[in-house]
């Protein structure tokens, strides 16, 4: 090459570096600067401050849910006014009805510390509109029911005097407020039936034409005025259940965005779920929520900012029998063990769980909840160290054949709940030789002998299962 055009080279080659990096570094600025715009000022916190915000519940594990309204009278599922297509002017009955003259919350509290829960988050108002506490913005009240009394105040104040924690949940569905525009849920959309399916479905022409007298902006702000009554009536409000987000109904509908500046505004430490819809950001939500089901390990999300799956808090809510508002004639109630386990999974993969009980109209918790709440209260009373502070198990540690892990990252202690006691006196742990100091069943504090084979450990178990519904041996890890 001509040393002229040498140079010319090496100038051009120079002059295209020097551009490739100006736009390079404009390029991780604009991209920096548009992630940033996404998470607003107000929202603006580092993970580890996130994670000590959220240390108690990570730590506690375990609450109760109460879902209480008006569709504890007809006693046959929450959204029964949905099922039912119930008008507003029909479904008044329950309201002239309300009147829960046996409520006593120092006994649900009493309740829920012996089942061993932490925490409680009660329904304020569900997806019918009905407010169990005294909203200057509403007459759709327990305040004009029978009962006349607000039924939030006494419950936040019961619980907090057992030392439990205090959550609100508060539907962003409401099928009483006039503003809240139609749609296929709601119980008084207009409906026609398709001529395909023979099924009936909303009629659009008809609905639309309602909702132009509906202004959801109006909603919104009726929402905000509750919100506020609810993060400043009622003293330091722990975790905040929003419900729900859907096809048409979602972060425009409720300015979610507006409403969770406000209410971490109000209540800094709050824990908020994820049903805002704003679950492509970091920002929008604390914790997500599967509901009903067993996720099949811990839950993950994916990063927006770097588009990879992260494992996040999450809180599964579960019911004793498949709906949430009491339900009198439903029989399909999960019995104590299987609770009991359904418990341990949840931690043992990194999760809360929430468990509801739906009271009477009365103001009670039906004999079924009780008996199973006394189950779980037996199991913890003498387990609840494999529960507390508990986790997901490291992945060395392989799990024996019918059993379940948790792990206490603090103490280092691994704890096997046997779900089915072996009938030969030993459990063999797998690659765990050098690898234990000490063992123990958990419920009487008696020692586990054991020994080492090969790569392996033999736990010497007795023949008898243990007197406790899932015993449980604590292994302190070297
Ligand atoms: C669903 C149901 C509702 C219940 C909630 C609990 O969103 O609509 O009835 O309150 O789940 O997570």
């Amino acid at each position: 090459m001509h040393p002229e055009s040498s140079n010319h080279f090496i100038f051009i080659m120079k002059k295209t570096l020097f551009y490739s990096l100006i736009m390079a570094c404009l390029l991780t600025a604009n991209t920096i600067s548009a992630q940033e715009r996404k998470t607003p000022d107000w929202a603006k916190e580092s993970p580890e401050e996130k994670e000590k915000r959220l240390e108690w519940w990570t730590n506690d594990r375990f609450g109760m849910f109460i879902h209480w309204g008006l569709y504890a009278l007809p006693a046959r599922h929450e959204w029964v006014q949905h099922n039912e297509r119930t008008s507003s002017a029909d479904y008044r009955k329950y309201f002239e009805h309300f009147n829960p003259d046996l409520y006593n919350p120092a006994e649900w509290a009493k309740k829920a510390k012996e089942a061993g829960m932490k925490y409680v988050v009660i329904t304020t108002k569900h997806h019918e509109g009905f407010c169990l506490f005294d909203s200057k913005y509403t007459d759709y009240k327990v305040t004009n029911t029978p009962y006349g009394k607000d039924l939030i105040k006494p419950l936040a104040d019961a619980f907090r005097a057992e030392g439990l924690r205090v959550g609100f949940y508060y539907s962003l569905i409401d099928w009483n407020h006039p503003d809240f525009t139609l749609d296929n849920m709601h119980p008084e959309c207009p409906k026609v039936k398709n001529s395909r399916s023979d099924k009936f479905v909303m009629d659009t022409i008809a609905a639309n034409e309602l909702n132009k007298k509906r202004d959801i902006k109006k909603y919104q702000q009726y929402m905000k005025n509750q919100i506020t009554e609810l993060m400043t009536n009622y003293g330091q409000i722990d975790e905040l259940f929003l419900d729900f987000s859907y096809g048409g109904k979602g972060h425009k509908e409720w300015d979610s965005e507006g409403l969770l500046k406000l209410i971490r505004k109000l209540q800094p430490q709050i824990i908020v779920d994820d049903r805002l819809d704003l679950n492509n950001t970091k920002w929008g939500y604390d914790f997500v929520t599967p509901e009903q089901v067993m996720p099949s390990k811990w839950e993950t999300r994916k990063d927006p900012s770097t588009g990879e799956y992260v494992r996040v808090p999450w809180e599964t809510c579960q019911t004793f029998s498949g709906s949430w508002g009491y339900y009198r004639d439903e029989t399909s109630w999960k019995s104590i063990p299987q609770l009991i386990s359904m418990l341990i999974e949840v931690v043992g993969k990194g999760g809360n769980l929430l468990l509801n009980v739906g009271p009477t109209a009365r103001g009670t918790f039906d004999y079924r909840a009780n008996d199973r709440l006394q189950g779980l209260g037996r199991w913890m009373e003498v387990n609840s160290r494999s529960i507390y502070g508990c986790t997901q198990a490291p992945d060395e540690l392989k799990r024996p054949a019918n059993t379940l892990l948790t792990y206490n990252p603090k103490t280092r202690i691994l704890y096997i709940h046997v779900l089915n006691w072996p009938t030969f006196k030993a459990l063999t742990l797998e690659g765990y030789k050098g690898k234990i100091k000490y063992a123990q069943i958990l419920n009487d504090g008696s020692e586990v002998l054991f020994r080492e084979r090969n790569e392996n450990v033999e736990l010497s178990l007795p023949l008898a299962k243990p007197d406790t519904e899932i015993p449980v041996i604590e292994v302190f890890l070297n």
